[in-house]
C-alpha cells in the first residue's frame, strides 16, 4: 500500500476541507476535470485511438489525470478513469460509440441475464489500480505530492440504469418497468453491485486513493422513499464497509447525487463525510440543513457547469455570490465557509473555454480568502 501520510503532501486543503477542519481558504477542483474542453486531453485521446484506449492505458490515464493540474491551480487529482468500468468488467461488453455515448452488448434485458450477473472481477480492473498507483508516482515533486488524489465509483442504483438500459437513456424506463414490476431482481442486481463498488473502492484506496467519490448521477430521478431504498441505502452499505475497516476508516467518502437536494436530512445517515450538490439547492440552505441534523458533514459544489461558458465578469460575479450566501450560513462552532469543497453541480461541458476555468478558480480563491478575514 502505498504511504497515504497527508504531511507528505504540498497542498492536502482538499482532505482538510473534506474532514470540516478550519481552512484559511475554499478548496476547489472540477468534475471531470481531465476532458474533452482541453486540447492537450484531445491529443493524448487521439495518440490512444479512443476513450476506452486512453482509460484502459494507465500511463495515458495518468497523463490526462495531471493535465488539468497543470494548466490550473487545483485542489485535487481525480482519477482518469469512468464509472461504467465495473458493468464492462462483469461481461456486459462496453463500448463508446462517437457523439452516442456508452452502449452495452449485453445489457441486463431479460430475466436470465440478471440471474447470470454476477460481482464484478476485480482482476480485470488491474488497469484503474494500476492507474492509480502511476498517477500517485506522477503527482510527486521534490519529494512531496502535489495534491491528494480522489477515486471514485458509480453508485450501485446509476450502474443499474446503465446495466439494464444498455446505453444512457431519457428516461430510464426499462430501469423504472424493472423496478416497479420486479423489485426483486433489481435487488439482486443492486445486491451485486454493492459488492463490486466496495472491493472496487477499496482496491482503488490500497493502490493510492486518499478520497472515495460516489457518484449518483441517476439518483435523483426516483421518488422519495425509492429513493432512499434503491439509491441511499445501497450507497450507505458501501459506505458502512469501508468505514468497518481500520485501514479505510479515514478515508474520506463523498457522496453525489444530482437532483439530491430535497433528501439532505436523510443523506446526512449514510456515513459519508462530503455530500456533493447540485445548482438547484442553495449552498447557504444546504449548509444550515445538515447542521440540523447535528452532524459534521461536508459539502461539495455546486455551480451550474454551464456558468463556465458566460463571459469571466459574469463567472467571478456567481462565483462570489455564491461563496456570499454561504458565508451567511448559521452554523454552529464554526466559520460557515469551513467544511466546504467548491466544484460544479456536475461535469464539465465540453465547450468550455479552458481559460474561463482561471477565473472560476480564482474568485473562489479571493471570496473565499477575504470572507475569512485574512
Ligand atoms: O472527473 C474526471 O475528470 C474523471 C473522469 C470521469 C469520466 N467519467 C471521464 C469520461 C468521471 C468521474 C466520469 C464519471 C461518469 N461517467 C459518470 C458520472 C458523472 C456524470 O457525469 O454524471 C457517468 C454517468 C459516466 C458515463 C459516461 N461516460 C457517459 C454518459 C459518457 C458519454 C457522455 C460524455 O460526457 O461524453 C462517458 C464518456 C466519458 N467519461 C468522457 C470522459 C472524459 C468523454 C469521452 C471522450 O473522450 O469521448
Amino acid at each position: 500500500m502505498i504511504e497515504n501520510k497527508d504531511n507528505m503532501i504540498e497542498n492536502d486543503i482538499f482532505l482538510r476541507a473534506c474532514r470540516y477542519e478550519e481552512t484559511d481558504r475554499t478548496p476547489v477542483w472540477l468534475m471531470r476535470q481531465a476532458g474533452r474542453y482541453l486540447p492537450e486531453y484531445q491529443a493524448t485521446r487521439a495518440k490512444a485511438g479512443s476513450f476506452l484506449g486512453l482509460a484502459k492505458n494507465p500511463s495515458y490515464a495518468a497523463e490526462v489525470t495531471l493535465q488539468p493540474l497543470d494548466r490550473y491551480d487545483l485542489d485535487a487529482a481525480i482519477l482518469f478513469s469512468d464509472i461504467l468500468t465495473i458493468p464492462d468488467a462483469m461481461g456486459l461488453g462496453l463500448s463508446f460509440v462517437n457523439g452516442e455515448g456508452p452502449q452495452f452488448s449485453n445489457p441486463l434485458n431479460s430475466e436470465q441475464a440478471v440471474l447470470n450477473l454476477q460481482v464484478a472481477d476485480m482482476g480485470q480492473l488491474d488497469y484503474v489500480f494500476n492507474a492509480v498507483k502511476e498517477i500517485r508516482t506522477a503527482l510527486m515533486r521534490n519529494g512531496k505530492q502535489r495534491v491528494p488524489l480522489i477515486g471514485f465509483s458509480g453508485s450501485p442504483w446509476t450502474l443499474a440504469c446503465y446495466m439494464i438500459e444498455g446505453s444512457g437513456s431519457k428516461d430510464f424506463l426499462n430501469t423504472k418497468k424493472m423496478l416497479y414490476n420486479r423489485p426483486d431482481l433489481m435487488n439482486r442486481i443492486l445486491d451485486i453491485n454493492v459488492e463490486s463498488v466496495a472491493q472496487y473502492l477499496e482496491l482503488q484506496i490500497d493502490a493510492g486513493a486518499q478520497a472515495a467519490m460516489i457518484f449518483d448521477t441517476w439518483g435523483g430521478m426516483l421518488s422519495s422513499g425509492d429513493y432512499q431504498k434503491f439509491s441511499l441505502d445501497p450507497m450507505a452499505k458501501i459506505i458502512k464497509r469501508i468505514k468497518s475497516n481500520k485501514k479505510y476508516e479515514s478515508v474520506p467518502v463523498i457522496i453525489f447525487t444530482k437532483g439530491g437536494g430535497g433528501w439532505l436530512p436523510t443523506m446526512a445517515n449514510s456515513g459519508a463525510d462530503v455530500i456533493g450538490l447540485d445548482w438547484t439547492i442553495e449552498l447557504k440552505l444546504a449548509r444550515e440543513t445538515l447542521d440540523q441534523t447535528g452532524k459534521k458533514i461536508a459539502i461539495q459544489g455546486n455551480v451550474d457547469p454551464l456558468l463556465l461558458l458566460a463571459n469571466p465578469k459574469e463567472i467571478e460575479r456567481r462565483v462570489t455570490e455564491s461563496i456570499l450566501n454561504l458565508a451567511d450560513a448559521k452554523v454552529s462552532g464554526s466559520h460557515p465557509l469551513n467544511g466546504h469543497v467548491f466544484n460544479l453541480g456536475h461535469g464539465i461541458n465540453q465547450l468550455t473555454p479552458p481559460e474561463h476555468v482561471h477565473s472560476l478558480i480564482a474568485a473562489v480563491k479571493n471570496a473565499s480568502t477575504k470572507l475569512r478575514g485574512k
